[in-house]
């Protein structure tokens, strides 16, 4: 069934990466228009253990956008409006580092934006169509991740006998093409994990909205510095995510039974006390 935003509600959302393109079996397809324009396609909304999940296809359900066309301001704004407070954003990364081969599930704790010029606020004193300005806001980002989702993503890997790399820095780099050897050494060299193209700027627009988000970053290849091959392909990374796929699921649906019904983490609280303009959002 396909309606229009109307009524239809949900609590937790999952924003799903390359090779997920479907989380739930039984859902209702919602269109949700926002101030910025559509997200990447309609919410799917159903259930999990009770409690309603909004997922959305981060690049379409075709995978018709890349990286650096999505609308990750409208992805966000949507699920907000939803009801969603919980994000699960689970994508495709390239390993840094030697033992982070394929395979390798990584909940990193901390990101590094290397892309270029992305829109990554709400609040860039633009007024909204219905007229609303949003305010100055700068929202805190040491800890750019829910500590409550990471801790629920762990432990659902964990009791998926799929053990997981607890924390590591993601550097999100523009895209769509893949890193150069000198940029991948570069990146290892500094200590980062894995590269990706869309973690950024999913988590601070998250935060803004007073969002919990939470990234579970699935290893597809060992990027150019560290393979001695010909370096990575689209190809195998849609194979070998493919290929995890099925576990992936599992641990998103474990994990999301695991979020905590009440909030009080430092994403719940990143808007207390301030007045972001934003209808609907942080003190309005
Ligand atoms: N997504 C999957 N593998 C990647 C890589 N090596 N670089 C950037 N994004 C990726």
């Amino acid at each position: 069934m396909t309606i229009d935003q109307g009524t239809a509600r949900a609590e937790l959302g999952v924003i799903g990466g390359s090779g997920l393109y479907a989380l739930l079996d039984e859902v209702t397809e919602v269109r949700v228009d926002t101030p910025y324009g559509p997200p990447s396609d309609a919410l799917f909304v159903g259930e999990v253990a009770g409690r309603r999940v909004a997922f959305l296809p981060r690049h379409g359900r075709g995978h018709g956008l890349p990286p650096h066309r999505i609308n990750y301001r409208a992805n966000l704004w949507a699920l907000h409006s939803l009801g969603v407070r919980q994000v699960l954003g689970p994508c495709a990364v390239g390993g840094l580092r030697e033992e982070y081969g394929p395979g390798t599930l990584l909940v990193p704790d901390q990101f590094v934006d290397r892309t270029a010029g992305r829109v990554q606020t709400y609040y860039d004193g633009q007024p909204l169509p219905d007229g609303s300005v949003p305010g100055v806001v700068h929202v805190p980002m040491a800890d750019p991740y829910c500590p409550a989702g990471r801790r629920a993503v762990l432990e659902a890997a964990r009791e998926s006998a799929w053990e997981p790399v607890d924390g590591g820095a993601l550097v999100v780099i523009e895209g769509p093409r893949f890193s150069t050897r000198a940029e991948s050494r570069w990146f290892t060299a500094n200590g980062w994990s894995a590269v990706g193209m869309t973690g950024h700027p999913e988590a601070v627009l998250a935060r803004e909205l007073g969002l919990c988000y939470t990234s579970s970053a699935l290893v597809t290849d060992h990027d150019a510095g560290v393979e001695a091959g010909d370096g990575v392909t689209h190809a195998e990374v849609l194979e070998v995510f493919a290929g995890n796929v099925g576990r992936l699921r599992t641990v998103l649906f474990k994990a999301l039974e695991r979020l905590p019904a009440e909030r009080d983490c430092v994403c719940s609280h990143a808007l207390d006390g301030v007045a972001t303009g934003l209808p609907g959002v942080g003190e309005g």
